[in-house]
């Protein structure tokens, strides 16, 4: 089992990839400390964890709220004794986030809270927890749009994907000599709830799927299979990567 006696937190852990990571990370032998804003969807995880013979424990909340990530955290060391892997993945892209020209500040201000404040709180209150560890591992999802323009923006999500990057940089030099890793995955399109609805319109669906030189959209489980990598001690001599999981989307010229 390749995360043996680690303890995972996992944000936006109610859907999607989030869920994907909870069930596989648990199945290498990770507890899990469950984290969505979505208190139902969360609770349902931990069940399925359980139900498959895992430890997890829910603790719902908006990553983008101090007192809700300070309340899990806390949770997730009380449970399990520790915490070893900040798994920041909790992410909106909301309607309406399309040019800078068309920029709605109320929808540039979420995507900004959630994607980057969110995982800049889950690190105010999560390193410490890896360090009373003795070290640990940060991965954050970014995503392949923070490495390659797009004729159809979403600037407020791409931005925010770029300054995930940088952060994932900046925690790397910062926290590595104390035995905290940083790096970070870029996802290129999933099959998720995130990008249903955008690929329930047939155009929209082959202008991406001509892209991706593997012909397929990619599957929660190509993502989470590079997070269990990242979070394990296979990789504790890589800190602030960014790992391209994208079918080969971002290298395609023609
Ligand atoms: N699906 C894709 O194609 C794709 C591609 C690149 C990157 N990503 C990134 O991967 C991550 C996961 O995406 P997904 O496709 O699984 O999305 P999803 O919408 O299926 O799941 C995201 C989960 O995060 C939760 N969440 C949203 N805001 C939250 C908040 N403020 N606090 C706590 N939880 C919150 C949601 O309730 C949901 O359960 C996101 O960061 C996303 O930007 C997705």
């Amino acid at each position: 089992m390749r995360l043996k006696n680690k303890v995972a937190f996992i944000t936006g852990a109610g859907g999607g990839m989030g869920r994907m990571a909870a069930l596989m990370f648990a199945r290498e032998g990770a507890r899990i400390v469950a984290n969505d804003y979505r208190a139902d969807a969360v609770e349902e995880t931990a069940q399925m964890v359980r139900d498959e013979g895992g430890e997890c424990i829910a603790v719902p909340g908006d990553v983008s709220v101090a007192a809700d990530v300070e309340r899990a955290i806390q949770a997730g060391e009380e449970a399990f004794g520790l915490i070893n892997v900040l798994y920041n993945n909790a992410g909106i892209m909301p309607d309406g986030d399309e040019s800078v020209l068309d920029l709605k500040e109320e929808v540039w201000q979420r995507v900004m809270d959630v994607n980057v404040k969110g995982i800049a709180l889950c690190c105010q209150y999560g390193v410490p927890a890896l360090l009373r560890a003795g070290g640990g591992s940060i991965v954050n999802i970014a995503s392949f749009v923070a490495l390659v323009g797009c004729t159809v923006p979403q600037d407020a999500y791409t931005a925010s994907k770029g300054a995930v990057l940088a952060l994932t940089h900046s925690l790397a030099v910062q926290f590595g000599p104390q035995n905290v890793r940083a790096n970070a995955i870029s996802p290129g399109p999933i099959l998720t709830p995130l990008l249903d609805q955008l690929l329930s319109d047939p155009d929209k669906r082959a202008l991406r799927l001509n892209r991706i030189p593997m012909g397929r959209f990619g599957k929660a489980e190509d993502i989470v299979y590079a997070g269990i990598y990242l979070a394990s001690d296979e990789s504790t001599w890589v800190n602030g990567h960014n790992l391209v999981v994208d079918g080969g989307i971002t290298i395609n010229y023609f």
